[in-house]
């Protein structure tokens, strides 16, 4: 029976792994999957998260279930991280949180809830997006279309964006990145999210937030700013939050599905349908990852001290924007990728294509994703002249 089933090719981004680590370039460069990098290459776990987990260990009674909506003091922390601490929205009991499997694991509910409850109801993306938001709208059956977000110029194509979205059928789904739009790196202005906010009111349309990045952008309230304006403007919204990111707990699985509704008994009628989602997908979330984040953040010490470590990594990312420009300089290539230091989060959309993509990788063992994604984070002080070095020569030809 098996046999008559086709090999499929890896994972566009996830594959880069293994390719990487297969490569036996002493100089090769990861700029691939999107995790952050320390100057030496390495993802580390971060200080915070690893006094946690010490007290973890220690402290820990029992390992049974903890329910499909995962630790009910998860949503007590999550959703004023996300929503903000004042919220009226928090204030009027319109949110619900489910802890799930990471920020993939609440799309892939979100996915599933709204093929389930709301069926006839399309789901548009940005073009480009993370490629795994078509296969998991795919995987549960919900009709996918595109907005454009970037024109040929490489460049955020607001204008394109909105009248897109201003066609959209009424109560048709549009998923949009919160901050550190991946893969291109363009983030909306606050004027922008005002009026993608009056045209979701106007269309009726249902905002699915996907809020992977938070605090990778400008800081983590900063960054709330388009989910905190949609869900104090609209009724119903879907927010898909991680953890896995900002908590540096990739590994642990820790993300977030928020659904926001009209009233609070509205929002216990969805919750009830989320809980039904979960546990036909795998039951009850992985704990741990979401109890590192309870711990951190129900403690002022450990919060102060993650928040720190957070920022320094995002001023981290963004300086590497500016050194990367810099390292063009004497190629004559500054003026050509100044966009990248105007970006935020991991990820740049570089504008190379995938045959220059191809060329970095057989010729100086560099990676990155072949939509000509790269991942900031990868670079390095010691790194940067050697990778500009090899974009000049792919660029010139
Ligand atoms: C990425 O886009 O590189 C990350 O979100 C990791 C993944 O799962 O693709």
């Amino acid at each position: 029976m098996f046999e008559q089933i086709a090999r499929v090719p890896g994972d566009a981004i996830l594959g880069l792994i293994e390719a990487f680590n297969n490569d036996t370039n002493p100089q090769k460069v990861d700029l691939g999957v999107g995790v952050y990098r320390d100057a030496n290459g390495n993802t580390p776990v971060m200080r915070a998260v690893k006094q946690a987990e010490n007290r973890l260990v220690e402290n820990e009674v029992t390992k049974t279930y903890i329910g499909s909506h995962g630790d009910p003091r998860f949503g007590k922390v999550v959703l004023p991280m996300v929503l903000g601490a004042e919220s009226p929205v928090l204030a009027a009991n319109r949110a619900s949180a489910t802890q799930a499997p990471g920020g993939t694991g609440a799309l892939r509910l979100a996915a599933d809830f709204i093929a389930s409850n709301l069926k006839g109801r399309d789901i548009w993306l940005s073009t480009p997006t993370w490629p795994n938001h078509l296969g998991i709208f795919d995987a549960a059956g919900v009709t996918r279309h595109n907005y454009p977000y970037v024109d040929e110029n490489n460049r955020l194509d607001f204008d394109g964006m909105l009248a897109t979205l201003k066609t959209i059928p009424e109560g048709d789904v549009v998923l949009l990145h919160a901050c550190c739009h991946n893969p291109t790196g363009f983030d909306l202005s606050r004027e922008q999210w005002d009026q993608v906010l009056e045209v979701v009111q106007a269309r009726k349309l249902l905002p699915l937030i996907d809020f992977a990045y938070q605090g990778f952008g400008d800081g983590l309230e900063e960054d709330a700013y388009g989910v905190r304006l949609l869900a104090e403007n609209v009724d119903d919204a879907i927010i898909t939050s991680s953890c896995s990111k900002n908590f540096g707990i990739y590994c642990e699985r820790t993300g977030c599905l928020i659904l926001i509704a009209k009233d609070e008994e509205s929002m216990l009628d969805v919750r009830s349908q989320a809980a039904i989602t979960a546990r036909e997908n795998y039951s009850n979330p992985p704990a741990h990852g979401g109890a590192v984040v309870i711990d951190i953040l129900e403690d002022d010490t450990l919060r102060g001290e993650w928040k720190s470590e957070l920022t320094e990594m995002r001023e981290r990312i963004n300086g590497l924007r500016r050194d990367f420009v810099e390292a063009l300089k004497p190629y004559g290539l500054d003026e050509q990728f100044a966009f990248i230091a105007e970006q935020r989060g991991m990820f740049s959309y570089t504008g190379l294509s995938p045959e220059q993509v191809d060329r970095l990788r057989d010729e100086f063992g560099i990676y990155m994703v072949r939509s000509g994604r790269a991942n900031v984070a990868g670079f390095s002080t010691e790194n940067l002249p050697y990778v500009a070095k090899a974009i000049a020569t792919v660029v010139k030809g």
